[in-house]
């Protein structure tokens, strides 16, 4: 099953954007390299960082409708700030391939907040998104994560939500209460 789902990501990227594919990539990229240094699973690691937003460019009506036509479950918050549909949109899309509440179902179902469940992987998922080169050119105060993220994800994904948060704040966007239960859980 997740040699089929590769093979199809493998090749359903290189319908999407250059900009959207070179992210995808660069994560997959990422995220291997963090499986290998964590002894995870590398493949569970490499679909999930290609599948994680191949929904993102839907619309929000778009998005919406998937969500209510199919009864997938989201929470109130996400229902509210449908930029972040686009994971649990990915993950039904690719349910062909994968199992609800399996592993790579989780990484990219709950990559946009993390999640106080998540396994190595669905955390290597997580922080190699973040962690896309191309993104701390942009934010350099991410670069630190990185250097964590090879020692001790948990740490890391604290360390990237406390960065985040205060980014969030800032820029007067809400935080995912996910995250927040998260975040708590971990330090
Ligand atoms: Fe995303
Ligand atoms: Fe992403």
């Amino acid at each position: 099953m997740l040699d089929e789902l590769e093979k199809y990501l493998d090749l359903h990227i290189l319908s999407l954007p250059v900009w959207l594919k070179n992210h995808l990539m660069r994560t997959a990229d990422v995220s291997q390299f963090l499986a290998k240094i964590h002894h995870s699973n590398i493949q569970k690691c490499k679909v999930g960082a290609l599948g994680h937003d191949i929904s993102k460019l839907y619309s929000e009506d778009k998005l919406i409708k998937i969500v209510k036509d199919n009864n997938l479950l989201c929470t109130d918050f996400e229902l509210l700030h449908t930029e972040v549909l686009h994971g649990p949109v990915a993950a039904f899309e690719l349910s062909n391939y994968i199992h609800k509440n399996s592993s790579v179902y989780n990484s990219i179902r709950w990559h946009t907040s993390g999640h106080v469940d998540f396994d190595s992987e669905n955390k290597i998922v997580f922080l190699a998104d973040k962690l896309d080169p191309y993104k701390i050119e942009k934010r350099p105060e991410l670069k630190k994560i990185s250097d964590i993220a090879i020692k001790d994800l948990d740490r890391a994904i604290g360390e990237f939500f406390k960065i985040q948060f205060e980014f969030l704040k800032k820029n007067n966007v809400d935080i995912h209460p996910e995250s927040k239960k998260y975040y708590k859980f971990l330090i």
